[in-house]
């Protein structure tokens, strides 16, 4: 019963749908858990790229069932461009299947997550505009909207009516917006939930009989461990669980059901949005940063910070999510560096931090401690085997793997399927 969970490690776009994309290769069924539209994925096979958002990575991989699990939030009209968009590329989405028990992003999701962060003004978050938050603050509230709500009108006319009824107070009252339509919004959602009902399933039921029966089922997470709503830098987070037991909760399988949990870590960091960022670089290293490792958002195009890697951060991704594998991405990018640091610890108000602070005013004033690392010249996106790297390059993922109490099992070397090194196999 291989149930495997692949997670980011830092902040985000570790290379996520690269990883999944390579295990995908051998696995039955590849689950989404967490989040929706708000992430981007990116897989390029061949000169095909494609950016994956709220379909699980693995469904480029035609043999495996993809799967939306019940802790992901679904805008349909996104899903639905989605798959048109890569059925027009040859890739069959007809073998998806969505959880009946899912979150459904509405219009009105979005209209508020675009009027509550202008309304933050300096305090805003940096969201991503996709309606995440408050179709997760809905679930939570229990005003939520679930797949299975959308093919019963009567149902769903009651639920999106007690759901707008405090949102059209705030949005004319305090945000000075005119108030949606009930019945128009019903009609929208129930013709949405017409050409969704196909893919819909009991995915848990699913998942656990493929599991019973000795398949193999990827979890693949969105987001990252510094982004999760419990573990991370909050409130600068997302509204969703994206460090391993979020594949549990988000999928409704039980933990002894997972044997492997797999890391995905940048060489170095980056970071979208608000929030603290103690190794964020400002100077020339940073633009330097950016333009080799091409940081812009797949989802909303914009910059992503970027700074050197953080021990720290990975230490803690190992002890949250109990990590067995890293999988260490884009060591290509640092190619050309004459010397790399590496944040060892933190330096809170003069005293040194090895752990993460629970606290987030010391974690915001936390200031790196470097340690230094001679870097490398050689182009070494042709390299497959770990021996045949650059010694100074060995020195620096041997010593990035000592820092992260945990395995290097597989380092990227570019963005291509073949640009991996494989060290230890992430699939037994
Ligand atoms: P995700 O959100 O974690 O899936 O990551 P993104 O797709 O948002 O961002 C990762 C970017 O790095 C994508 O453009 C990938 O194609 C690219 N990428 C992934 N692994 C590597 C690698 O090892 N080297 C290089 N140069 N690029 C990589
Ligand atoms: P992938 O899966 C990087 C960030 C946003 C913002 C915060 C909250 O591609 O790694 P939200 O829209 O979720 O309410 O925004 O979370 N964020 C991401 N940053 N990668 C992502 O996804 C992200 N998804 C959300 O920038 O700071
Ligand atoms: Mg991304």
């Amino acid at each position: 019963m291989p149930g495997i969970v692949l997670i980011g490690a830092q902040w985000g776009d570790e290379g996520k749908g690269k990883a999944t994309d390579l295990i995908g290769t051998k696995v039955d069924y590849v689950a989404r858990f967490n989040g929706g539209n708000n992430a981007g994925h990116s897989v390029v096979v061949g000169n095909e790229s494609y950016a994956l958002h709220l379909l699980p990575s693995g469904i480029i991989n035609p043999h495996l069932t993809p799967v939306i699990g019940n802790g992901v939030v679904v805008d349909p009209e996104v899903l639905f461009q989605e798959i048109d968009g890569l059925e027009a590329r040859g890739i069959d989405c007809s073998h998806l299947l969505v959880s009946e028990a899912a979150h459904i992003i509405a219009p009105y999701h979005r209209t508020l997550d675009k009027v509550t962060e202008r309304f933050l003004g300096k305090h805003k978050i940096g969201t991503t505009g996709r309606g995440i938050g408050p179709a997760y603050a809905d679930k939570i509230n229990r005003v939520g909207i679930r797949v299975h709500d959308l093919f019963n009108a009567k149902h769903l006319h009651d639920k999106v009516e007690a759901s707008l009824h405090q949102k059209n107070q705030m949005l004319v009252k305090l945000y000075n917006r005119r108030p949606i339509d009930v019945d128009q919004t019903t009609d929208e959602l129930l013709k949405l939930g017409e050409r969704l009902k196909p893919y819909v399933a009991n995915t848990g039921l699913i998942l656990n009989k493929a599991l019973d029966e000795g398949k193999t089922v990827l979890f693949e997470g969105a987001q990252a461990t510094m982004l999760d709503v419990d573990h991370g830098t909050y409130p600068f987070v997302t509204s969703s669980n994206p460090t391993a037991g979020g594949a549990c909760t988000g999928t409704g399988v039980g933990p002894t059901k997972i044997n492997r949990v797999i890391g995905v870590s940048k060489a170095y960091v980056t970071r979208v949005g608000e929030g603290p960022f103690p190794t964020e670089l400002f100077d020339e290293s940073g633009e330097w940063l950016r333009a080799q490792g091409h940081e812009f958002g797949v989802t909303t195009g914009r910059p992503r910070r970027c700074g050197w890697f953080d021990a720290v951060v990975n230490r803690y991704a190992s002890q949250v999510n109990g990590l067995t594998d890293i999988v260490l991405t884009k060591l290509d990018v640092l190619t050309g560096l004459k010397e790399i640091p590496i944040c060892v610890a933190y330096d809170v108000d003069g005293e040194r931090h090895d752990d993460m602070p629970t606290d987030q005013a010391a974690f915001a004033a936390a200031k790196p401690i470097y340690e230094t690392m001679p870097g490398w010249d050689e182009d070494i996106s042709q390299v497959h085997d770990f021996d045949d790297l650059p010694a100074t390059c060995q020195a620096y993922v041997k010593r990035l793997e000592e820092l992260s109490n945990c395995r290097i099992s597989a380092i990227g070397t570019g963005p291509q399927r073949d640009h991996i090194i494989s060290v230890h196999s992430l699939i037994d």
